[in-house]
């Protein structure tokens, strides 16, 4: 591709790919699918989901990327021209919209939690008040459209200035204190009165709880959780240099993503068991939980300013992640301007967040398969199109792609030993593609 630029430094690499991963999905999914799906059980699964699945297939996606330097429908092109692995890319730019349609919404939601925070509108209220003011909210008709439509003008211009200096930079800095925020909100939250119960909820097992559903869930809050299965990571991989240690990088954003969800998990369920919420209660969770804890901190303004701002950034770095693999897709396939695929693009998500958000409210009986639009994108794109995207990519990855081609990324063309090929081989050839296929089809109710 015609000078492509890469990310200037390896924090800028590790503060990008991290800036993907960690977002509404840690804070905001993956507690309520936590507290849906069976507890410390589903965390113990959805660990072993990071480990055996998750860290081999980053690595997979990010030697794709790397060494094919394309978006993730050139990548195929160029390492597997003349065959259908392109459908991949097809795959990844219908997953990205279905995500961004709900994501983008509840990031709008992000933001009016931030306006509310500014305002002080949290004091004084009980919990009943505060989760009665989220549902009237949410499903309100015109309210979170427009915060949407914010929210999709910010990522407008991030992505139009480039991602070198917009997304590289904020991420640089915000990161780390969203990471300082998030332990000291812990350190409230299980200080709280009745907070041992939440705390076992989140850490102790009960695996009667466990079924095939529970499995599916764990796996496809893995993949979403770490931008995998839908050529984000193939598009970051793809602006990495030549010194970029695939392997170590891997490791890294899979871990640091990791423990944001474990505090976020600390954070919230002991708050949900001390103001008598259900840990069940779904999308709300994050939205009612959060402001009851700052009602008890001391600077509790100061504190509800702060993480709606960082929550609204850590879901910003997210969604241009999400952008980037559909506008470098256009821009490069089909020669279209980045600034013109970028209108298109974020007019396209405004028309799917609008039906998303409508869909929680006046739409609300219109149901597909007993889901809301909001939860049925939700659904497909975590549980079908990410994992489907990930068996696919560990097949080519395990069987098609040339080995010299992999070992010369994994060793930056031999400049260092790894220690680590045979395992990895091993995991993205067998492990990945049996795990997935065989979780999918006891999910899905065929065994
Ligand atoms: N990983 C992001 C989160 O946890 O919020 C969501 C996401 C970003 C999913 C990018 C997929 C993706 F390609």
């Amino acid at each position: 591709m015609d000078n492509r630029s890469t990310f200037a430094t390896k924090l800028g690499v590790i503060a990008a790919a991290v800036g993907s991963a960690v977002g509404l999905g840690n804070i905001w999914r993956f507690p309520y699918e936590l507290g849906q799906n069976g507890g410390g059980a589903f965390l113990i699964i959805y660990l072993l989901c990071v480990i055996v699945l998750g860290i081999p297939l980053i690595v997979a996606e990010f030697i794709i990327g790397r060494s094919s330097s394309s978006n993730v429908g050139g990548a195929f092109k160029k390492l597997a021209p003349g065959t259908h692995w392109n459908v991949i890319g097809y795959m990844s730019v219908l997953a990205s919209f279905l995500i961004l349609g709900f994501y983008a919404v509840t990031a709008g939601w992000t933001v009016e939690y931030l306006f509310q925070a500014l305002k002080n509108g949290f004091a004084g209220r009980s919990p009943e008040e505060l989760r009665d003011a989220f549902t009237s909210f949410s499903t309100t008709t015109y309210t979170p459209i427009i915060w949407l439509f914010i929210f999709l003008l910010a990522n407008y211009f991030i992505i139009v200035g480039g991602v070198k200096n917009g997304i590289e930079k904020a991420s640089n800095i915000m990161m780390p204190i969203l990471f300082v925020l998030l332990i000291i909100f812990c350190i409230r939250s299980i200080t709280l009165p009745g907070a041992s119960e939440g705390l076992s909820f989140l850490f102790k097992p009960d695996f009667s709880k466990v079924n095939s559903s529970v499995l599916l869930r764990a796996m496809g809050q893995a993949f979403f959780s770490l931008s995998l299965g839908m050529g984000c990571l193939i598009t970051y991989g793809s602006y990495f240099d030549r010194k970029t240690k695939l392997g170590k990088t891997a490791f890294t954003v899979a871990s640091l993503d990791t423990l944001v969800a474990i505090l976020a998990g600390i954070m919230i369920f002991p708050a949900v068991f001390s103001f008598g919420i259900s840990p069940a209660a779904g999308p709300e969770l994050v939205f009612v939980t959060v402001p009851n804890v700052f009602m008890q901190m001391t600077g509790g303004y100061i504190w509800s300013v702060l993480f709606f701002l960082l929550l609204t950034m850590a879901a910003l770095t997210s969604t241009v992640s999400m952008f980037e693999v559909v506008t470098a897709f256009i821009h490069e396939e089909y020669n279209v301007s980045r600034k013109k695929a970028t209108i298109w693009i974020i007019s396209l998500t405004f028309i799917l967040g609008t039906i998303c958000s409508l869909s929680l409210g006046p739409w609300k009986e219109q149901t597909i398969f007993g889901l809301t639009i909001f939860d049925l994108f939700d659904y497909v794109s975590a549980n079908i199109l990410l994992p489907g995207g990930g068996l696919l990519i560990s097949i080519y990855v395990g069987y098609r792609l040339d080995r010299t081609i992999m070992i010369n990324e994994l060793t930056n063309d031999h400049s260092f030993r790894i220690w680590y090929f045979k395992p990895l081989i091993f995991a993205i050839r067998y492990i990945a593609p049996v795990a997935i296929i065989l979780i999918f089809l006891s999910g899905l109710g065929v065994i």
